[in-house]
């Protein structure tokens, strides 16, 4: 990712979706991290779920690899302990980083960050193979991301209004930088690689908003502005502000609760453990 696309910052990562590291029970259960384990982890941001794994493999190593410069930094800044190492890698192309493909590591694990690696239909094959090529016979790719049906009505909420601000329905469709497959999809996907699939599941999982900040970058629409960054980039900058709004304004009686006012995004999670034969 070069610099100046670069749209990630901690604070706003955590201010707008600080919720993201931390709902991850299920899939830290799933990688049944062991002391000794040497794990790579794709697509680490900020490296906070990173630390906490490290933590629990005390005679083990963790690398973390991010395309985000900004990321990597505050990483390399915020976790020092040894056995913890963060490096800079476009993990479309894993093989570019020696070390993370020489078939020594026990597990892969992704949190959040495959849906926008897998983007590109051209770079997907490359992505599993390199994974595979990185584990020791018998290792695991565990990994959670958003799957078929992820925010399902932002997504359709944000292509609607460029169409309504002029954009071509093609041009906002290409802008979109997520990828979410099924459950099918990607059990084919994994066993076309050589992975043996132990679990491939989706889970529906409504998810509240932030705290709406004063700058804007918490909520819903601090969520939209980071994570819609990519298609919100079609819209000329003065402009940007106002689609933002209309983009809210349509959300509002969708995703906020009558109770209390809360908002919920509809993520839907596509978690997997698959095995190298
Ligand atoms: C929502 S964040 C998740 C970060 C972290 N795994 C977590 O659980 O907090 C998505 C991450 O995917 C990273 N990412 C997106 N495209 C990437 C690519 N091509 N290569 C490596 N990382 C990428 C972003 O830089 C960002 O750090």
């Amino acid at each position: 990712m070069s610099q100046s696309n670069d749209k990630w910052s901690a604070e706003a990562y955590s201010k707008a979706a600080g919720f993201v590291p931390k709902l991850t029970t299920t899939v830290i259960s799933y990688l049944s991290a062991q002391p000794t384990d040497k794990i790579l982890d794709i697509g680490c941001g900020d490296g906070p779920l990173t630390a906490q794994i490290a933590a629990s493999i005390p005679q083990g190593h963790i690398l973390g690899l991010d395309a985000s410069a900004s990321f990597i930094q505050t990483a390399q800044e915020n976790h020092t302990s040894q056995n913890c190492n963060f490096k800079l890698q476009d993990c479309r192309r894993i093989a570019e980083c020696a070390e993370a493909v020489d078939g020594s590591w026990d597990k892969v694990f992704s949190n959040a960050a495959l849906h926008w690696i897998l983007r590109e239909p051209s770079t997907r094959d490359a992505v599993f193979k390199d994974v595979y090529s990185a584990l020791k016979p018998g290792g695991i790719f565990v990994f959670e991301m958003g799957g078929k049906g992820n925010v399902e009505a932002v997504h359709s909420t944000i292509l609607s209004v460029l169409v309504a601000n002029g954009y071509a329905l093609s041009t906002a469709r290409e802008s979109c930088p997520w990828f979410f497959p099924s459950d099918t999809w990607m059990t084919r996907q994994l066993q076309k690689t050589g992975f043996e699939v132990e679990k491939c599941e989706l889970e529906y999982r409504p998810t509240k908003c932030t705290p709406k900040s004063a700058d804007g970058s918490g909520g819903l629409e601090g969520w939209i502005k980071l994570m819609g960054a990519e298609m919100l980039s079609v819209v000329e900058e003065s402009k940007r502000e106002d689609v933002v709004r209309q983009v809210c304004d349509v959300l509002e009686t969708v995703v906020t609760r009558e109770e209390d006012g809360s908002q919920y995004l509809n993520y839907v999670r596509l978690r997997a453990v698959a095995r190298k034969a």
